[in-house]
């Protein structure tokens, strides 16, 4: 079979295409053919070495595919069902540990870049009924990571108004987790086209961040002056204290993202003066994913799928996500 693997210290000219053996399931694990992945910046960012790993690892941490073998003691999953991996492979339930947090295919396991990948069955959900493998492929990382912030952490609620920042994978499931909710969407960006892309996808009002450093203060007047409820926070340290002026007093904000690097100034009297709440995601349990595969087969979500690259032209496909030209998902298919 072949699957795309990465040489130590990283780079994306040392992405490689190889053949390996086709695994064995063992007797608590599913065995499946991998058919599509989809890019996410921490890919990306595993792919340039940012997070060193282990040479030749498999890379890529989201997989849909179909099971075409089970091990004895597997009662989940039967062979021909439709799967899609988990972002944390022993996060079934509760809050996370260090123990849970162990293990993200692609990064310390082996990636869902491979076409056919073993695991065990609590490493994998059922994929929403209806969905191509590409479109369920787009789930495991940035669809979970939204629906965690959204539905878990900010509990947002009909009527609620959501921030989300850009166009990328995580905030456009943001976008369409909050519209399917009955909450208002107020969405940046840095581009025209996309903007009329975001209020075509449901966003009431959309802000060119590019344009406006203080954005959130535009963001708040919008909102009649009393600031949004929730923030999906992408950006890191020169987006947070924008999304912080956004807020409502009492608001909530999900601190996700590293787009704009991994340290800065946190303007700490406006946080407190609004009495903000503040949880830092790490992606989600199997049991949230569940949930959230359940909601997407009440609601209809379709999910937003940018472009399809062949697993021989990832470096490509990383190339293009590190552009930022993309309008939610690049997807990888097998
Ligand atoms: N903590 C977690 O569990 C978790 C899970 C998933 C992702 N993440 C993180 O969340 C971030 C987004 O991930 P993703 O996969 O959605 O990335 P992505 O698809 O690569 O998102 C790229 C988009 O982000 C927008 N963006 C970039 N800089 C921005 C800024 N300064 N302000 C507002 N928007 C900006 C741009 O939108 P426009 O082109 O519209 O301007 C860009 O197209 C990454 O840092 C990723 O590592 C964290």
């Amino acid at each position: 079979m072949k699957a795309a693997i990465l040489h130590a210290p990283g780079g994306l000219e040392r992405i490689e295409i190889v053949e390996r053996d086709r695994p064995e399931p063992a007797a608590h694990e599913i065995l499946v053919q991998v058919h599509a992945s989809s890019l996410n910046y921490h890919d990306y960012v595993v792919a340039i070495g940012g997070i060193p790993t282990e040479d030749q690892r498999v890379l890529m941490s989201d997989g849909a595919g179909e099971v075409v073998a089970i091990g004895d003691d597997v009662t989940q999953f039967a062979v021909g069902d439709r799967v899609i991996s988990t972002f944390f492979p022993n996060w079934v339930d509760g809050p996370i540990s260090l123990a849970k947090r162990a293990g993200t295919p692609g990064d310390r396991g082996p990636g869902m870049a491979a076409q056919f990948v073993a695991g065990a069955e609590n490493a994998f959900t059922h994929a929403p009924a209806g969905y191509s493998h590409v479109q369920a492929a787009t789930l495991p990382c940035a669809a979970l990571t939204a629906w965690r912030a959204l539905m878990v952490e900010a509990r947002i609620k009909p009527g609620d108004t959501v921030l989300v920042l850009g166009s990328g994978g995580v905030s456009i499931f943001a976008l369409q987790f909050a519209r399917v909710a009955g909450a208002k969407v107020i969405a940046t960006t840095s581009s025209q086209s996309k903007a009329d892309r975001l209020t075509e996808l449901g966003a009431e009002h959309v802000v060119n961040y590019a344009e406006d450093p203080k954005w959130g203060k535009t963001v708040k007047q919008l909102t009649g002056g009393r600031g949004v409820d929730a923030v999906v926070e992408i950006g890191g340290p020169d987006t947070l204290g924008q999304s912080i002026a956004a807020c409502r007093m009492g608001g909530h904000i999900s601190l996700i993202g590293v787009l704009t690097g991994v340290k800065g100034e946190v303007p700490t009297a406006a946080f407190f003066y609004a009495n903000l709440t503040m949880t830092g995601i790490s992606v989600g349990s199997r049991c949230q994913q569940q949930d959230m595969v359940r909601a997407i087969e009440a609601s209809g979500i379709v999910p937003v799928v940018d472009s399809e690259f062949e697993l021989a032209d990832l470096a490509e496909a990383f190339a293009y996500q590190k552009a930022q030209k993309h309008f939610g998902k690049i997807c990888l298919t097998l």
